[in-house]
């Protein structure tokens, strides 16, 4: 079988006093070496009271970074040979779920004119004209972060239709791909797929990856999280879902079962913490769909919380066999 190898991004939060030698390291790379700012003007005193943050790629090697003091992003930074693979979204997708995590309304930054592609790729407006800092003409930009305030503090949309709490019974697999297809369809933030095998008769085939993907692209804080029981069976079968976190690594994590972990449950999806599909038989297709069951949706989510926090990636699931 032949493989290719593949390097997911993980982004870490850190401060000056944990990490100043391994941000010092590569802001000189990136802003002194290659872009000529003196040393000087790079390190200022606002770094010790920044929230930092650092990407890591293959091997936890340190590729990319940036800072926020107040609700201004600054020192963005990621190295050559690592650009134009998704670092610098990475770490921004982190930095504006911290901001509206912890209240701010807006971010702002100041671009080198070369980045603002880059930035309103984040949503991200400019505002002002250019003007020259360290040598290197800049753009002001401004994000606003009311559309990124989490949903859960939002109160149930007005038009969810009796039908929508309504249990759909499902008994073959043609159904359950089906009601899969339709959940996702109307995901906005997160998709959790719990499945000791990931059946391909439900969640591999086309029509199904399409929509994933569309839904991990169109949302800025998509997050799909698949946990699963046999992580070996997604290799051997190049599985789809398998290509979409080789596609989408920042926004699409596989955990494999950890060996300790006990559940009762055999097979579930959770959308936006409200739907549900549910399979409660391992041999068969016996279970149901149900697009707002909030509270119901909550529990399963927590326990699905809690295997995952017990479970790890796989480094088998960095091959995807071609
Ligand atoms: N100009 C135009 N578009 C850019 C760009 C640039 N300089 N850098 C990235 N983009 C676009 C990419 O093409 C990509 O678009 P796509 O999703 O349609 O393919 C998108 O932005 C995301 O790029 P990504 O791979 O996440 O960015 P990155 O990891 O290369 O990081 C920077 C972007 C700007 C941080 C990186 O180029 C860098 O470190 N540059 C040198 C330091 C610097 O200029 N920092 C910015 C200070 S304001």
């Amino acid at each position: 079988m032949e493989v290719v190898d593949f390097s997911p991004i993980d982004v870490e939060q850190t401060s000056w006093q944990t990490s100043s030698q391994v941000l010092s390291q590569l802001r000189h790379e990136v802003f002194v070496k290659e872009q000529g700012v003196p040393a000087d003007e790079e390190f200022d005193s606002a770094d010790a009271q920044a929230t930092h943050w650092i990407a890591y790629g293959a091997g936890n090697e340190v590729v990319g970074c940036a800072r926020l003091i107040d609700n201004k992003i600054g020192r963005m930074a990621v190295l050559q040979p690592h650009r134009g693979q998704g670092i610098g979204s990475a770490l921004m997708r982190r930095i504006i779920r911290y901001a509206a995590d912890t209240g701010l309304q807006s971010l702002q930054l100041n671009a080198q004119t070369h980045a603002v592609p880059f930035y309103e790729g984040m949503y991200f407006g400019c505002d002002g004209e250019e003007f020259i800092e360290a040598g290197i003409p800049h753009r002001h930009m401004t994000l606003s972060l009311k559309r990124f305030l989490d949903p859960r503090v939002t109160p149930p949309l007005p038009d969810i239709q009796s039908i929508d709490r309504e249990r759909v019974v499902l008994d073959d697999a043609r159904s359950f791909n089906e009601q899969a297809k339709l959940l996702v369809s109307k995901a906005h933030r997160q998709i959790r797929i719990f499945s000791k095998n990931l059946d391909p008769r439900v969640y591999d085939n086309e029509a199904l990856y399409q929509l994933m993907l569309a839904f991990a692209r169109a949302h800025a804080h998509a997050e799909i999280h698949i946990l699963v029981g046999n992580p070996h069976l997604l290799v051997q079968n190049s599985h789809r879902l398998l290509h979409l976190f080789h596609r989408l690594p920042s926004r699409v994590q596989i955990r494999s079962l950890g060996s300790n972990v006990k559940t009762l449950h055999t097979d579930f999806m959770l959308i936006d913490q409200a739907g549900i599909l549910y399979n409660q038989s391992s041999g068969r297709y016996a279970g149901y769909a149900v697009y707002h069951a909030p509270l119901e949706a909550m529990e399963l989510l927590n326990e699905f919380d809690d295997m995952w926090n017990h479970s790890e990636p796989n480094p088998e699931l960095r091959q995807l066999p071609i």
